[in-house]
């Protein structure tokens, strides 16, 4: 059977451009891999005191996790950052301390802007907090895509076949990273 893989988009708004293309890859992924969206922005923010009665919504996030065989990350970047919504998640999977949902996940960034930079400042800033969790990252290819409002065809798919090409190319790979970390 294939490998679950949990993708955390790190935007929110409805027509975001990272949305469309973690629905996209989840199209072109390899047939071993099975991307499912798990969703971030219903989190309440991380908060120490909630810790011994944890809301619902932290637990089952927590879960959804916990069952992936992997993560991919799929996020935008605000001001050369992470956005706030995924750090959050980032911090409630993390916890409480000695349970880290994302502990030993293979996992893959790809962060995707409109700007020519490819959010390369929330990419980075992503891959040091993994290494704190312990979420082995694939090293490469690394991706950071610029021009986000001309990726996309109206129906969702990608306009420009090279642009398909890599992705395919990175799917493969993170697949190969997958299997070689879980067996
Ligand atoms: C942005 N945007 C942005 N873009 C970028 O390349 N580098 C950046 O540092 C920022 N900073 C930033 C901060 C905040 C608060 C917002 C709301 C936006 C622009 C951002 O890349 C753009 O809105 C994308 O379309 C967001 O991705 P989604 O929502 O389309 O997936």
């Amino acid at each position: 059977s294939p490998y679950r893989v949990a993708v955390l988009v790190g935007s929110l708004r409805k027509a975001s451009f990272n949305r469309k293309l973690a629905l996209a890859l989840a199209q072109l992924a390899p047939a071993e891999l099975k991307l499912e969206i798990v969703e971030i922005g219903q989190l309440p923010f991380y908060n120490e005191d909630e810790a011994a009665e944890p809301p619902a919504t932290w637990i089952e996030f927590r879960n959804a996790i916990k069952a992936a065989d992997a993560v991919l990350f799929v996020s935008p970047e605000y001001n050369r950052s992470i956005p706030g919504a995924l750090k959050n998640a980032l911090d409630v999977g993390s916890r409480p301390y000695g349970h880290n949902a994302f502990d030993g996940k293979p996992s893959a960034v790809i962060t995707l802007s409109p700007g020519a930079l490819g959010g390369f400042g929330a990419h980075h800033h992503l891959r040091q907090v993994l290494a704190c969790l312990n979420a082995p990252v694939l090293p490469s290819p690394e991706v950071y895509l610029g021009g986000a409002g001309e990726m996309f065809k109206d129906d969702g798919s990608l306009a420009k076949p090279e642009t398909e090409a890599f992705l395919r190319k990175v799917m493969t790979a993170f697949a190969a990273w997958v299997q070689k970390l879980k067996g």
